[in-house]
């Protein structure tokens, strides 16, 4: 990769892509089952690999049954997981070349905190007691959630309206513009709704047949700080991604699960580039650069958006081993 041109001018940890098919070592072929003992269709089943950075998921069919292929070879986790229920771990041993066989059983929660901590974010964002729900729903989607979800572990600790008042104002520090009733009214919402107390709500991945052929297989990438924005799938049908952490261009190949990464040229920025200063998180926009969105052009160059410096780059992978250059730092208008 070179970077031949910069113009003046925005644990993630994880690529994604479903794979029709794949070239395989091993194969595992199971069943899994509520705690009845009746069939759990739609269930995901997951097999990491054993030093847990790649993953392989399958779904089950309407009679529960499975079947992965995996390259992943010795003391495998393999995961079980079905809304509604606790998951299921095993770790099986597998050879390489070798056909198991893996049935699982769910569980049931052993507390009703625990099955309301395994709720997605929704379950407890659609429960919000909102005063006027025509008028402030809409205005807390395009100020909150456009950004990020709300609901999650992290995001509905309870508070008071005073400390709402302050993560709101946190919030405006990240661009966040909520007008001032707006903020009152989330304030107000937001210290009734996020009590703490464990809620009780039905949820499925919605099992479907065509569920049942797909295969996820996830790599993942970096560290605690690194942020991928952006993941494309380019020409040469490997998976770009920016991350706005390290100021990183990761590459995947998909076919071979290799992964290169590419550090982008220094610029003469303070960490958190020209928002440097600002209320910005650690651990989110900690790069110089802050590569943000992507997309390629038919000459095969990627061009990518610097939030934090507010430069406009573009990477070309030119001769392999594909190495940035820095020569020509991007130019700041
Ligand atoms: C521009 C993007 C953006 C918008 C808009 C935004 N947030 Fe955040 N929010 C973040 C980031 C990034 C973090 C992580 C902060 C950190 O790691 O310190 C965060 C964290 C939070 C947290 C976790 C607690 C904390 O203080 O870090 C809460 C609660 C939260 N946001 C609520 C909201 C609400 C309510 C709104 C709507 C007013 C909102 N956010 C709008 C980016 C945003």
């Amino acid at each position: 990769m070179k970077i031949i041109c910069s113009l003046g001018g925005a644990s993630a940890l994880l690529a994604a892509t479903i794979l029709a098919n794949s070239a395989s070592a091993a194969s595992l072929v199971g069943t899994v089952l509520t705690p009845a003992g009746a069939p759990a269709y739609g269930a995901m089943v997951t097999v990491f690999d054993a030093a847990k950075e790649k993953r392989d998921t399958v779904y089950t069919a309407a009679d529960g049954s499975f079947a992965v292929r995996t390259e992943f070879g010795g003391a495998l986790s393999v995961r079980a997981r079905l809304a509604g229920f606790e998951d299921s771990i095993v770790v099986a041993n597998v050879g390489p070349s070798e056909n198991s066989r893996l049935d699982l059983t769910l569980k049931h929660f052993a507390s009703v905190d625990d099955a309301s901590d395994a709720l997605s974010a929704s379950a407890f964002n659609a429960r919000l007691p909102w005063k006027d729900v025509a008028r402030d729903r809409p205005a807390f989607i395009s100020q909150c959630n456009y950004c990020h979800q709300i609901g999650n572990a992290t995001t509905r600790i309870p508070q008071s309206h005073q400390e709402w008042m302050t993560t709101l104002e946190k919030m405006e520090g990240m661009l966040a513009m909520p007008s001032a009733p707006q903020k009152a009214a989330f304030a107000d919402v937001l210290s009734r709704g996020f009590d703490g107390k464990p809620i009780a709500a039905k949820q499925s991945y919605g099992a479907s047949p065509e569920l049942a052929r797909a295969k996820v297989r996830e790599w993942e990438v970096g560290d605690a700080d690194t942020f991928i924005h952006d993941a494309d799938v380019a020409k040469d049908q490997k998976i770009y991604g920016t991350d706005e952490g390290h100021d990183i261009l990761w590459v995947l190949d998909p076919k071979s699960g290799a992964i290169e990464k590419y550090q982008l040229p220094d610029i003469d920025l303070p960490r958190g580039g020209i928002f440097s200063g600002m209320k910005l998180p650690i651990g989110v926009f900690s790069g110089k650069h802050g590569p943000h969105s992507m997309a390629q052009t038919r000459d095969g160059r990627i061009w990518i958006t610097n939030a934090l410096s507010s430069t406009l780059m573009c990477v070309f992978r030119r001769s392999r081993p594909c190495i940035p250059t820095g020569s020509r730092p991007p130019v700041p208008i």
